[in-house]
């Protein structure tokens, strides 16, 4: 499973990324917002340093602005990842970026079916927002669970980016699915590295090195 960051902020990104973590990063306006920057500027600076897809949302709801947001936005680099809204304004944007050999991320994705139409207009990813489905009572993980029997069903190449992600047990459960890559807040992937175990563990064994009296260095 790959991990993006779903952010847009460039210092945490930065730390990911040098620790070997990241696959890529996904933004989306919010964060361009909270970030408070200059959309093309932070979307450079991110796409010059992480090697993989980073994904850049065109914001226009009609088709012919979209394509020219997105034919711009793809001229800031080759691993920028076009992202477009689920309309069938997007989705035609979708075939035709992604005719043009660029990448494509199909977000705002809450249907199975809405996953199967992004998959036939050729999308790269589609992106279905597990965590905003969970917080009006519906199933999240189901979503997840039938976009991948649907995609496998048909050998469509369209990677299953998990988005909107707020807990561990979210990656650990689409991971377990098949998801083929989790966005997530910087905050949720250093969670994964925690365990109260690993933390007492490494205690005791500082505890007990220390009375030896030796050093490694
Ligand atoms: C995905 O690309 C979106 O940016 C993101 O995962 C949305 O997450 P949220 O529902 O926590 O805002």
């Amino acid at each position: 499973m790959k991990f993006f960051a779903d952010t847009a902020d460039v210092d945490a990104i930065r730390e990911l990324n040098d620790a070997g973590l990241l696959d890529g990063v996904t933004t989306n306006p919010s964060l361009i917002m909270k970030s408070g920057r200059d959309f093309k500027e932070v979307v450079t600076e991110i796409a010059g340093f992480v090697e993989g897809p980073v994904s850049a949302e065109t914001v226009a709801t009609d088709h012919e602005t979209m394509l020219a947001e997105g034919r711009e936005l793809a001229k800031i680099g080759d691993n920028i990842a076009i992202k477009v809204p689920l309309t069938l304004d997007g989705l035609k944007t979708c075939k035709v970026l992604s005719g043009e050999g660029r990448m494509v991320n199909v977000t705002l994705c809450f249907s199975a079916n809405q996953a199967l139409l992004a998959a036939k207009a050729g999308a790269t990813f589609i992106s279905p927002f597990i965590g905003r489905l969970d917080d009006i009572n519906l199933d999240g993980m189901e979503l997840i669970s039938d976009i991948r029997t649907i995609y496998d069903n048909y050998g469509f190449e369209t990677q299953i980016l998990a988005a909107s992600i707020r807990t561990v047990n979210h990656v650990t459960e689409a991971a377990r699915i098949g998801a083929d890559v989790a966005t997530m807040p910087p905050e949720v992937i250093k969670k994964l590295a925690e365990h109260p175990l690993t933390t007492k563990g490494l205690d005791t064994f500082l505890a007990d090195w220390e009375k030896t009296g030796q050093k490694i260095l």
